[in-house]
């Protein structure tokens, strides 16, 4: 593949779906620092990961970033919406993540960036009333508006590509109806005000439609329905989904590999969250919270394979519970006591405390997500990018596999894609030095 890769030429356009919240305002605030060289870029693999290249002994790991050709992060252009017109320096502050020493010197350029009014509907977000909302008469019409906005955006600021990411709340847990199953069942149902069609549905349907790939931070399906999965391959589109994988579940994805590896057994495992932004306030709707639940929920079943180990796994108790508590804000504590047996069935138990910061954990995946969707496209390579599967708490899968939610195993799976996007040797760590020639 190496030699057919289009380099990464010209800007890159970013437009952020909820661009005054607290992970994309941290994302972008902390992008711009990053530039000016106030501040590392901590927790992105694509700023500062290696891949090794070869066998060990050859003692070459590059630079993920020097490796692949990714766009270079100070091309990147910002746009957006959201559903409050304030620029992005009162967003920021509002947003309470990071703080005025680190957002003043880069007050100029927040300023200068408003958000496009949105697409919403509080039905589908029942603790937010927008103010600063498109108005259509029809679902269509506003896919329409929001295909307007790209082109605009192109137009105005002159990138050559653009590669869209949902900051945007979680919405009311909704599943796959008669309306996602086709694209012209979804078709119709946009020009009918299908209640079944969210509003990231329609961003995400005039993204694909303008060849922009779509990447999905939240537990909702949007892209995740066959009309939408057809409609990304039939347009040649990356898309990648769903909810960031950050705090509490990035932990479970570690330790549950870790259990089933050691053939620990499993009783219980109970987690718990205290959060106060506006994710929060969000999530503290039912509606809003079932979504999120059943995003947290899969992950255990899919590493530790009950039906494979039921002596392990079968019966385990699984609980997930997010608080609204306030005087947190973007600083959650994410608790889980695990209870767990081994050797002769003896009981132990393991506690995590992770006093983590959702937007700070957040901000770094949404920098990877673009660049990595931006490669992929130019590589051609459509649809569902499951390598990304890595960023993901309820990764995007073929209807034929489970979801792989182990993060080494994710992690590979990225590396090794690269390496084969660069006709380089896949890394399959096998020891063929014990066998006499
Ligand atoms: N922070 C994390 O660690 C993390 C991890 C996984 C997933 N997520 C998800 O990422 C999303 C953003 O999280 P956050 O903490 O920034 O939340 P937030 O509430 O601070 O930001 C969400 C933003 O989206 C805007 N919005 C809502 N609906 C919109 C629409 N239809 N169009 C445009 N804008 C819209 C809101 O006005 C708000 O500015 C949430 O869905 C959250 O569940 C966050």
């Amino acid at each position: 593949m190496k030699d057919t890769i289009p380099q990464a030429k010209g800007k890159l356009g970013v437009l952020v779906v909820g661009i005054n919240g607290a992970v994309a305002t941290t994302f972008i605030a902390g992008l711009l620092a990053i530039r000016k060289g106030y501040a590392q870029p901590f927790g992105s693999l694509t700023q500062m990961g290696t891949i090794r290249l070869g066998k060990r002994s050859e003692m070459k790991s590059p630079k993920i970033k020097d490796f692949v050709p990714l766009a270079d992060s100070n091309d990147i252009v910002i746009g957006g919406w959201d559903i409050f017109d304030q620029h992005l320096y009162d967003a920021a502050l509002e947003s309470k993540v990071l703080e005025p020493k680190d957002l003043d010197p880069i007050k100029g350029e927040l300023q200068r960036l408003h958000p496009m009014p949105a697409v919403f509907d509080n039905y589908y977000v029942k603790r937010l009333n927008g103010t600063y909302v498109k108005k259509g008469a029809t679902k269509m019409e506003l896919a329409e508006q929001l295909r307007a906005d790209i082109r605009d955006f192109k137009d105005k600021t002159g990138v050559d590509r653009i590669v869209m990411v949902w900051c945007g709340s979680t919405e009311i847990f909704m599943g796959e109806s008669e309306v996602h199953k086709t694209i012209e069942k979804f078709e119709n149902g946009l020009q009918d005000n299908d209640v079944n069609i969210t509003p990231s549905m329609i961003y995400a349907y005039a993204s694909l439609m303008e060849g922009v790939p779509y990447a999905n931070g939240a537990p909702n399906l949007t892209t995740d329905i066959p009309a939408l999965t057809w409609l990304a391959k039939e347009k040649k589109v990356a898309i990648a989904g769903k909810d960031f994988k950050t705090g509490q579940t990035l932990i479970k994805t570690v330790i549950a590999p870790m259990l089933k590896a050691r053939l620990l057994g499993l009783e219980g495992w109970f987690s718990t969250n205290i959060l106060g932004n506006r994710d929060g306030e969000v999530l503290d709707d039912p509606y809003s919270f079932k979504t999120k639940e059943e995003s947290k929920l899969s992950v255990l079943e899919h590493i530790l394979q009950p039906d494979l180990y039921p002596d392990l796994y079968k019966n385990f108790y699984h609980k997930v519970r997010i608080n609204y508590y306030p005087p947190r804000g973007d600083s959650k504590e994410g608790w889980d006591n695990i209870d767990i047996f081994g050797w002769l069935g003896y009981k132990m138990q393991m506690k995590v405390d992770f006093l983590c910061r959702d937007s700070i954990l957040a901000a770094p995946i949404v920098l990877d997500l673009v660049l990595f969707l931006d490669l992929a496209q130019r590589v051609g390579m459509v649809g569902i990018q499951e390598w990304l599967s890595f960023y993901f708490k309820s990764p995007m899968h073929a209807p034929e596999v489970y979801p792989e939610h182990d993060l080494f195993i994710q992690q590979t799976k990225l590396k090794n894609t690269l390496r084969h996007i660069m006709g380089e040797e896949l890394i399959t760590h096998l020891g063929l030095e014990y066998y006499e020639d």
